[in-house]
């Protein structure tokens, strides 16, 4: 039997030997005091990354996400966001149920985001549910880890700025985009009112996302995070993986993006992908022209040891990550084509 090669996500890494030592050695605290003199490192680090005041660590990307939103969007208003975007389509109905906030979408495209249809859906106070935010995801995962260009995030900027909304942005694989187009963090963190970035997702930490922001928006996320009990007492230990992952984890990223487009490469005779859209780690594969749905396939590939996700009925990701080498993409190639030859 070969080896299994697991591509369902990027957040499948297990923790290197080094960055096991890195947590083992961390000094620790009670966080929830603001004691933990690792995760105040952490939190310090990344906010200067992003020339933002302040950062907050949470335990997951989901969990940033709606503490900024909450901290954004007041309950019984609006936030907008593309209709495939994770805030909207995988946290479990987060913003409504905890945060009262209503959610209108723009048409799903991914990257390919039209700022004057953007403000088109703007609603002013006076008529209906005032929209607040604006929400954008980079990379964007449903779109195979599309890259939305700067100057579209550039005019979105201005969308907010002329209508008063606050702009958020879901950077869980905000490094993707960085190593993918060169454009400085600090670049991207002078667009934003709050982010929200993970050290989970292709960056091999177990676990462990952060909140940025003004110092005034942190204070609050700080309470927001406690109600939503993610407070963490030691969390150190957890930190000490992300700072790790972001000394040794972020530049090999152009790694996995050039196995990526390697594999979309072998595939594109099949139209299933255009290697032109791979632009960092994910290859989402579009199966509307097989009969094979996507729950099948992904069987199909389980039997012959390669994992993917099915991610709607007829979507299949494959992610590259940080365990996974060329021996593994070979096998990849290997296994897809098969299948779809067949
Ligand atoms: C774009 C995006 N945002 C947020 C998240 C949520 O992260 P978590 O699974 O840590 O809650 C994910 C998870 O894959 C994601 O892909």
């Amino acid at each position: 039997m070969s080896v299994r090669v697991d591509m369902r996500s990027d957040t499948v890494t297990r923790p290197t030997e080094g960055m096991r030592a890195a947590m083992a050695a961390a000094p620790v605290g009670d966080d929830v005091y603001g004691d933990d003199p690792t995760v105040n490192a952490l939190q310090e680090r990344v906010a200067a990354m992003f020339g933002h005041e302040a950062a907050l660590f949470a335990p997951s990307g989901s969990m940033a996400n709606q503490i900024a939103l909450q901290v954004l969007v007041p309950p019984g208003s609006e936030l907008l966001c593309d209709g495939d975007a994770h805030v909207v389509t995988y946290e479990i109905g987060a913003a409504a149920a905890i945060g009262g906030i209503s959610t209108r979408t723009w048409p799903a495209c991914g990257p390919d985001i039209d700022p004057d249809l953007v403000a088109s859906l703007v609603r002013r106070p006076g008529f209906g549910v005032p929209t607040r935010a604006i929400a954008v995801e980079q990379t964007h995962n449903q779109a195979g880890g599309g890259v939305i260009p700067f100057g579209t995030l550039r005019r979105l900027r201005e969308v907010a700025d002329a209508e008063g909304l606050a702009l958020h942005c879901d950077g869980a694989r905000i490094w993707h985009a960085h190593v993918a187009d060169g454009i400085p963090l600090r670049e991207y963190g002078a667009l934003f009112d709050s982010m929200s970035v993970c050290l989970s997702k292709g960056l091999g930490a177990p676990v462990g996302s952060l909140v940025i922001g003004s110092a005034e928006k942190i204070a609050r996320a700080r309470v927001v995070r406690k109600r939503m009990g993610g407070g963490m007492r030691q969390a150190g230990i957890l930190a000490a993986a992300g700072t790790y992952a972001l000394d040794n984890h972020v530049e090999r990223l152009a790694d996995d993006h050039a196995r990526a487009r390697r594999m979309a490469e072998a595939f594109a005779g099949y139209g299933v992908v255009d290697p032109e859209r791979v632009r960092t780690n994910l290859v989402m594969l579009d199966l509307t022209k097989f009969r094979l749905d996507a729950t099948e396939f992904v069987a199909v590939a389980a039997e012959r040891d390669l994992l993917a996700n099915a991610m709607t009925p007829r979507l299949v990701r494959l992610a590259l990550h940080l365990d996974l080498d060329d021996d593994a993409v070979d096998r990849a190639i290997e296994v897809v084509s098969g299948i779809l030859a067949a």
